[in-house]
């Protein structure tokens, strides 16, 4: 009896242990950084709208408090405290993360970052400074006073987590990823120390947050990146019947094939709605986001124009007016129960054909079970892999253009059962992963799903192993906060 109670007993201590962590570690903090930058307040408007995700469904967890630091040196006190109490929590920028945990937490502290809005553009160095606070569209708008952006997010209101899983612009044809051109970051580590990584110092952490995944090596609480030029764009979307589906998915092919114009940016994407066919092909569009770097694209998308659209709106636009496409607020507009998956392919054997027809077979036999499916083709052209290793490579590694990725959004309805919701996405798993993906490429991070592990992926997978080891080297991150697999 008493062998079986000791085991017991201790389990109960820890479980208590466990859920007294976060609210420890909450006053903790309070007592460190004043009542002004926290709150337990669950109906405080604060509160609130720091735990709605873009993944609807994380919004019903409830953190123990929700903290906004000010700078570095509050993150660091945040860190300490949290770790002093064994507390689990979750670093959140946008919140667009679909995974569970990832930048969500249940009965844990929630370290809210957009408190931290700082900018600066030095003119000498076109360097231009963010913090990590508020979303792309905010930073955008900072920098256009100088005629410059950042490579960042596609849609205004993604926030800057995106530049650690590397971040694809329309821009990143002609300057790589958005990870491409950080030249420093300021990282608060799991230890509590706050740190510069560049190419100078701490190489190993600046390789690793340059596309190796947000909240593993530490907080980034400033990014230094290499300015851009920005001026008139010729952009906008053609939208399709989806009886033109096999004319456009050639034109997307031939686009990934052939185009070498880096100022030449494509999605392509393909939409299905749950409503009934009734073969009028209804419940499906195909929309096309063609961006163009100046103001003349010359014949680079003359393969879209000329087949005839529903609805065309090219023409010439600000950077503001392209990130906001296909209309303002998108981001917003599209949360919901929403959940990603990744593809990575080549250029070549059919490939595309084989994904949106398997996509589309899957898409008719699962009517009901989804409000929205959508596939988006991204391309990964030579430009963009060649201006990524000119700046030092990042933790992809990138192997040479073209090739590309394939993103699988499903979003459930509401209220749908746990088992039903389980069912749902194994089976969407399952078409996915029997697509298959090109050997030797990496999966995307920013696209993937938590159980596709796409570190595994990367040709220096045992190198961030090493690093991770180092940065985090008694597994606090890796055990109190959600993300990529390192095992
Ligand atoms: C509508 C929409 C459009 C998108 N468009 C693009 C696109 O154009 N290009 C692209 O590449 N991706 C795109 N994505 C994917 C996007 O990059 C990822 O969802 C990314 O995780 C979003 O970052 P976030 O800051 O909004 O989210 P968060 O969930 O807040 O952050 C993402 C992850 O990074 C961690 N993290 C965030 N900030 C820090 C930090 N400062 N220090 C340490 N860890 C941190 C978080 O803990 C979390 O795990 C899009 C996603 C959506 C939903
Ligand atoms: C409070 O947090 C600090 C770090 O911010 C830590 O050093 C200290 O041990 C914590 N106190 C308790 C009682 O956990
Ligand atoms: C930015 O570009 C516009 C249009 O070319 C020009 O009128 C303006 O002077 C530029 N601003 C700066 C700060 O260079
Ligand atoms: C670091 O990057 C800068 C450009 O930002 C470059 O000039 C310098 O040569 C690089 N140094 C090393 C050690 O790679
Ligand atoms: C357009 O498609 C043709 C094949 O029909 C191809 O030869 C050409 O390179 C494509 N152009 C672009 C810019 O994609
Ligand atoms: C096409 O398939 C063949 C045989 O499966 C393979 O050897 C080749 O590498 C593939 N080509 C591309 C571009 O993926």
């Amino acid at each position: 009896m008493l062998s079986l109670a000791i085991p017991l007993l201790v389990g109960v201590v820890v479980a208590v242990a466990a859920t007294a962590a976060g609210p420890s570690a909450c006053s903790n903090i309070t007592s460190q950084l004043g009542s002004s930058k926290i709150t337990t307040n669950e109906l405080s408007l604060n509160y609130v709208g720091s735990t709605e995700y873009w993944n609807t469904l994380q919004d019903d967890y409830k953190p123990s408090c929700v903290v906004y630091p000010e700078s570095a040196q509050d993150v660091s006190v945040v860190i300490q405290a949290v770790r002093a109490a064994g507390s689990r929590f979750a670093i959140k920028a946008g919140g667009h993360n679909p995974n569970t945990f990832y930048s969500s937490v249940d009965k844990g502290v929630l370290l809210d970052l957009s408190s931290m809005t700082a900018k600066f553009y030095d003119p000498d160095t076109t360097l231009a400074t963010y913090e990590p606070g508020g979303v792309f569209g905010d930073v955008y708008e900072y920098f256009a006073k100088w005629n410059r952006t950042v490579v960042g997010a596609r849609l205004a209101g993604v926030g800057t987590g995106l530049a650690l899983g590397g971040g694809m612009s329309y821009l990143s044809p002609q300057y790589g990823m958005a990870c491409d051109s950080f030249r420093e970051l300021e990282i608060v580590l799991p230890d509590g120390q706050i740190v510069t990584a560049s190419n100078e110092t701490n190489t190993d952490l600046f390789f690793a947050s340059r596309g190796g995944g947000g909240n593993a090596y530490g907080v980034v609480t400033k990014y230094t990146v290499q300015s851009r030029p920005i001026g008139e764009f010729w952009a906008g979307n053609l939208i399709y019947v989806f009886a033109q589906k096999d004319n456009v998915v050639e034109a997307i092919g031939n686009f990934i094939k052939y185009n070498t114009d880096p100022k030449a940016a494509i999605i392509g994407t393909y939409e299905k709605l749950p409503t009934p066919d009734l073969n009028l092909n209804l419940d499906e569009a195909i929309i096309m986001f063609l961006v163009y770097d100046g103001p003349d694209p010359g014949n680079a998308f003359k393969n879209f124009t000329d087949i005839t659209a529903l609805l065309d709106t090219t023409g010439i636009k600000t950077y503001n007016e392209v990130v906001n496409m296909p209309i303002p607020m998108s981001t917003e507009i599209s949360a919901g129960n929403n959940m990603f998956r990744v593809g990575v392919h080549r250029a070549g054997n059919n490939s595309y054909e084989n994904a949106l027809d398997e996509w589309r077979n899957w898409a008719e036999s699962n009517k009901g079970k989804y409000v929205l499916l959508s596939l988006d083709f991204q391309p990964v052209p030579k430009s963009l892999t060649d201006a990524s290793r000119a700046q030092g490579g990042n933790a992809m590694e990138m192997p040479d253009g073209p090739w590309f990725w394939l993103n699988y959004l499903i979003s459930t309805p509401p209220g749908m059962s746990q088992a039903d919701y389980d069912a749902v996405q194994t089976s969407y798993r399952d078409m996915v992963k029997a697509t298959g993906n090109a050997e030797g490429l990496p999966l995307f991070i920013n696209d993937a799903n938590h159980d596709q592990n796409p570190l595994q992926t990367f040709s220096a997978f045992d190198k961030l192993q090493e690093i991770k080891k180092k940065y985090d080297p008694d597994s606090f991150f890796a055990d109190y906060t959600g993300g990529w697999s390192f095992a």
